[in-house]
């Protein structure tokens, strides 16, 4: 079971570890991370990168067909487990106010992380060799098809919103910079 979900147990391990030190430093401090201040903005940046290589490198691997480069299956891992770990600093950095376009992105990137585990379990369905490669025959032709249906449709939904996520990230990137960075 470990060895099945490791990127899950990982990701879930690395941010206790993160919880963990933002405890600490509410402790230290006795106040909340403000999202602008040092601690908060650091999450929110290093987050942002996460999730920015959860939306793009997954996608370059798929594309370029190198196996040089590593099995797909195992970028899909590193695909989760930033895809976890980024939301969840994101979300730290969030100072638990959720108003406007920031709140929107928080929601939009709660969104996808949520069909991410829908799309993982759909994937799991169709079997694949470790390079990534669907395996003919092995289902029923007929259950193979719906998956492949269902993981299409999955795409048309959940890519679209990757898109949006990240417009609306960089507008909240650059007007909170502008705004409560730059002009202070
Ligand atoms: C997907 C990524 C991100 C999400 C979901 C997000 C979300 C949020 C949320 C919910 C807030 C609180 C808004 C409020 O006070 O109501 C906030 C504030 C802020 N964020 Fe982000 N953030 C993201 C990335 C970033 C990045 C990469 C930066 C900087 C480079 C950044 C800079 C700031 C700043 C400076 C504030 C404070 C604004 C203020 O004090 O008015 N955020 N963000
Ligand atoms: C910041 C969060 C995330 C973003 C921005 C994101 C973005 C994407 C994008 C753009 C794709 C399409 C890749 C392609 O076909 O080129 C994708 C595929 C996928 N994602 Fe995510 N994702 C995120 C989190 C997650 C999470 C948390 C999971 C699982 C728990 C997940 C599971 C998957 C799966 C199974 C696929 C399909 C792989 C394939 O069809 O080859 N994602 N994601």
């Amino acid at each position: 079971m470990l060895r099945g979900n490791i990127e899950l147990w990982l990701a879930f391990v690395t941010c206790i570890l993160i919880g963990a030190g933002y405890g600490l430093v509410v402790l230290w401090t006795r106040e909340i991370p403000a999202a602008g201040e040092f601690f908060g903005h650091t999450l929110g940046i290093i987050g942002f990168i996460l999730m920015l290589m959860t939306e793009t490198l997954y996608s370059i691997r798929k594309r370029s067909r190198s196996a040089a480069l590593g099995r797909m299956s195992t970028w899909l891992k590193f695909h989760i487990y930033m895809g976890l770990v980024g939301p969840f600093m994101v979300l730290l950095h969030s100072s638990w106010k959720f108003n406007g376009l920031a709140g929107a992105t928080t929601l939009l990137t709660a969104i996808i992380v949520f069909s991410g585990f829908i799309g993982r379990y759909i994937f799991t369905r169709i079997p694949r060799t470790l390079d990534g490669l669907e395996i003919e025959g092995t289902l029923s032709q007929e259950a193979l098809k719906r998956a492949r249906q269902m993981m299409s449709l999955w795409h048309t939904v959940h890519i679209p919103i990757g898109i949006a996520l990240f417009i609306s990230a960089f507008v909240h990137l650059g007007g909170a910079l502008y705004y409560a960075t730059f002009l202070h």
